[in-house]
């Protein structure tokens, strides 16, 4: 089952007579699987804040539609299964890390012993215990994160949706997060985010989306969707004559522990080369193949993407 589906979701921000008028989705159409980490990119004004906000219910999209575990996103039996940490997460102040989210499991009506003890258990997962007792006005930008996240989980949710969270963080931060992510993962559940930290999403997400102007232009599994440009291929034995014809069909030929490496930029040569090193008697021990990194990937498909817009042949 698809944990999240949109279709054909447009929002158009501006009164209806008004000239300035924001087209922030345009039919957007997407799927999140059920059970994986999502990442979901896109340029600045993209779309993606405003697609999570329809999700949630805090803005209204001017037509298309939002599911969530299959049911309308909107009733309350799917909210009831939803954490969210927003953008910009802004905190009661005075409140300690403690207190601010037996304070959210309260909101929820948790009953007094299961609020303090989720409230202890969510300190302890996002490495605050030791700030517990201290006032969020005194804490840093990835403490504040932290605590987002921690109130994003006190509900339990299957699916949690994360608009940046890992954005302004240190790397240990980072990690941490990431950590966190993968693990409740794991556990069962679904998790949606948003971030313009690609090396970070390359590593970390099952599922990505890359949004456009308000329109989804590529999205899959990071594995399928990064696609492959060429491979390292490992032999041995290789003979001096299947060296020499090798060598004019590759990018490179290295030389490495006994081993040859002979990388490639074009997979349909790897046919070839095999054949040349097996003809002379060589092994074939391993093959590399080599992927677009998601960054590469990111920049040529919004910028492919840009240039088709520019020449009008956007359907
Ligand atoms: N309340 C609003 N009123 C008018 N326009 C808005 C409003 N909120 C967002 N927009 C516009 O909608 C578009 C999409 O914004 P959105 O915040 O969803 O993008 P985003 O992908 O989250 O960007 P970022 O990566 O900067 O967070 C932008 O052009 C933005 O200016
Ligand atoms: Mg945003």
């Amino acid at each position: 089952m698809n944990a999240i589906e949109t279709v054909l979701l447009r929002k158009q921000y501006g009164w209806f007579f008004s000239r300035e008028k924001v087209h922030a989705l345009d039919g957007l159409t997407l799927n999140v699987p059920e059970n994986t980490i999502f990442g979901f990119l896109g340029p600045n004004g993209a779309g993606k804040t405003t697609t999570i906000k329809i999700l949630l219910g805090l803005v209204l999209p001017t037509s298309g539609e939002t599911r969530i575990f299959g049911a309308d996103s909107q009733s309350q039996n799917v909210r009831e299964r939803v954490g969210y940490l927003p953008e910009n997460p802004r905190f009661y102040p005075h409140l300690t890390a403690r207190g601010f989210l037996v304070f959210c499991g309260k909101l929820i009506h948790l009953d007094p012993m299961e609020r303090a003890k989720r409230a202890d258990m969510l300190l302890e997962r996002v490495d605050l215990k030791d700030a517990a007792e201290q006032k969020i006005k005194g804490f840093s930008r990835g403490m504040l994160q932290r605590v987002g996240i921690a109130q994003a989980l006190i509900g339990d949710p299957d699916l949690v949706i994360l608009d940046e969270p890992i954005t302004g963080l240190d790397p240990m931060g980072r990690r941490s997060v990431k950590q966190i992510l993968v693990s409740l993962r794991d556990e069962g559940k679904t998790i949606f985010f948003s971030s313009h930290v690609l090396s970070d999403v390359e590593k970390m997400c099952d599922v990505i989306g890359v949004l456009n102007r308000g329109r989804l232009i590529d999205s899959g599994y990071t594995k399928e969707i990064l696609g492959e440009i060429g491979a390292d291929i490992w032999a041995e034995k290789v003979s001096g004559d299947a060296l020499q014809k090798a060598e004019a069909i590759c990018k490179s030929v290295t030389l490495k522990d006994g081993k040859f490496c002979f990388s490639l930029d074009d997979m349909s040569k790897q046919e070839k080369l095999a054949e040349l090193v097996q003809s002379g008697g060589g092994k074939i021990l391993e093959v590399v193949k080599n992927r677009e990194d998601l960054e590469e990937f990111f920049l040529r498909r919004v910028q492919e993407d840009e240039q088709k817009r520019n020449e009008g042949r956007m359907e």
